[in-house]
């Protein structure tokens, strides 16, 4: 048993500013859904490989678990109904939500400040979590004049 307080844990990360991802994915049903996750990291150049994180708890985890791709969408500050959207629970699925489909078949948000469209190159076990790595087969950056969306304290920040 550990003796740390989760919440204040939970508080203790929130101090470590990031920004805010779409991450989707397309399930054996051919349906495309998405996750706002601000896990999100670059990993490695050569070969290039970036990680996120998802809840062991979470509803979507079966239809990652389904997939051999994923894409990341670092979102823009005008994507925050985007954001809201897909960190409820009960509403997964990419309908209605303008995107294109690049290498792996997984939806990319065309404005998305950055794009990282990835086959799974490992996942693993950690704590409460799954550390998704994937490997990069296509990226791209948008010139979205909003700049980034960011997270910080449990709340939206601007950096303008
Ligand atoms: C800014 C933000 C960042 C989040 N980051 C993550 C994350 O990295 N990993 C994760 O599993 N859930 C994360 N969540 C929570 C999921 O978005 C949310 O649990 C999920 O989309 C809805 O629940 P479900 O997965 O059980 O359907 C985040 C939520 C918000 C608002």
């Amino acid at each position: 048993m550990s003796s740390v307080d989760p919440r204040e844990l939970r508080n203790a990360f929130g101090e470590f500013t990031t920004g805010v991802t779409l991450v989707t994915t397309v399930g054996a049903d051919g349906k495309a859904i998405g996750m706002t996750a601000n896990s999100f990291s670059s990993v490695s150049l050569e070969p290039p490989m970036i990680l996120w994180c998802i809840d062991k708890g979470s509803d979507r985890l079966s239809t990652f678990e389904e997939s051999e791709h994923f894409a990341i969408n670092v979102l823009a500050a005008n994507h925050q109904d985007l954001s809201n959207r897909f960190a409820k629970k009960g509403e997964p699925f990419m309908d209605g939500v303008a995107h294109e489909i690049w290498e792996t078949g997984c939806p990319v948000i065309a404005d998305a400040v950055a794009i990282f469209d990835c086959d799974v190159a490992a996942r693993h076990d950690a704590g409460d979590h799954i550390i998704y790595v994937g490997l990069v087969r296509r990226f791209g950056r948008s010139d979205n004049p909003e700049g980034p969306l960011v997270f910080h304290k449990g709340g939206y920040k601007s950096v303008s």
